[in-house]
């Protein structure tokens, strides 16, 4: 099992989306059995509650049903997710103030390192923002969680076998 999981800030906006998005595509590749999935918010804001409605709203555009409940992250899924795609540099460095050792570390990375489009960039804060900021994010997301899945499907022997 490839254990995948999206963090923000609040666990409303980007990374829910980032999850459905990802859960979405690797049906689509035939390749869900193979995945473990979630998504975390660095803070506590939401917990509980479900996605934005605007981060529902572009992904039902876009004919992807997001089904979610905010939950917070803690020290317990740097051991148990193999890649955690942290939104932006301020969820990156909050996850890795988590971490206990380098192998921790070594799971977490910036979402837009696969972004063919702008590599390294942050995923924008939509939540102060309108629909066109969550269309922005969910382009991003998308483009990003296809190179991300190609590199999986290259580096991943358990994916290769497909
Ligand atoms: P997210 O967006 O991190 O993409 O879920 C935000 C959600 C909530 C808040 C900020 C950003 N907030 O301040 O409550």
């Amino acid at each position: 099992m490839i254990k995948v999981l999206f963090v923000c800030l609040g666990n409303i906006c980007r990374s829910p989306l980032g999850e459905a998005i990802f859960r979405h595509k690797i049906k689509e590749r035939g390749l869900d059995k193979f995945f473990k999935i979630g998504s975390r918010g660095t803070a506590n804001y939401h917990v509980g509650d479900n996605a934005d409605p605007r981060s529902i709203a572009v992904a039902k555009s876009m004919g992807i049903a997001m089904d979610h409940c905010v939950s917070q992250i803690t020290d317990r899924d740097l051991d148990d997710y193999d890649y955690i795609a942290a939104m932006d540099r301020s969820n990156l460095h909050n996850v890795l103030r988590l971490s206990k050792n380098q192998k921790h570390r070594a799971r977490v990375f910036l979402m837009r390192d696969y972004d063919p489009e702008g590599k390294g960039l942050e995923v924008p804060d939509p939540y102060y923002g309108d629909a066109r900021h969550f269309k922005e994010v969910y382009d991003i997301l998308d483009r990003s969680t296809d190179k991300f899945l190609d590199h999986l499907q290259q580096t991943e022997s358990m994916l290769r076998q497909t």
